[in-house]
């Protein structure tokens, strides 16, 4: 009779039975964080996707250069709301140019991945983030 490994695997990124998401993306979709909306924001950015019609609003609080405070409103699917909770997760804190940088794949890097064909999902976020930081850069350029 053959030895059972008793060995578990333990990672983050073990997708779950009843989904093609991770334990991570779930949890994010299912308590997302910092969603809302900042009523006196300093920049709103947004960001749409024309084939499935998902939509995102994101609000930042800017204070000397740097994200003070966050938030979005997500009309999509479940990738959509997960990536958004990361995104703004990431950026919170940063300056304006370190939170350009934060690219799609490393929000759904953080998430233990997307399937494939969620990808363009993490996308949505992304452009948000970048739509409001240069929406503020615009703004204040002209001043
Ligand atoms: S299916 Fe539209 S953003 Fe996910």
């Amino acid at each position: 009779m053959a030895k059972r490994s008793k060995k578990t695997v333990k990672n983050s990124s073990s997708l779950t039975n009843s989904s093609l998401y991770t334990q991570k993306v779930m949890e994010h979709f299912m308590n997302p964080h910092n969603m809302g909306e900042i009523e006196d924001a300093d920049s709103v950015g947004e960001a749409g996707n024309a084939v499935c019609g998902d939509v995102m609003y994101l609000y930042l609080k800017i204070e000397k250069n740097r994200i003070k405070d966050i938030k979005f409103k997500t009309l999509g699917c479940a990738a959509a709301i997960a990536t958004s909770s990361m995104v703004t997760d990431m950026a919170k804190g940063k300056t304006l140019d370190e939170a350009l940088k934060i690219t799609n794949k490393q929000v759904a890097e953080k998430l233990g991945g997307l399937p494939a064909i969620k990808m363009h999902c993490s996308v949505l976020a992304q452009q948000a983030l970048k739509n409001a930081i240069e929406n503020y850069l615009k703004r204040n350029l002209k001043k």
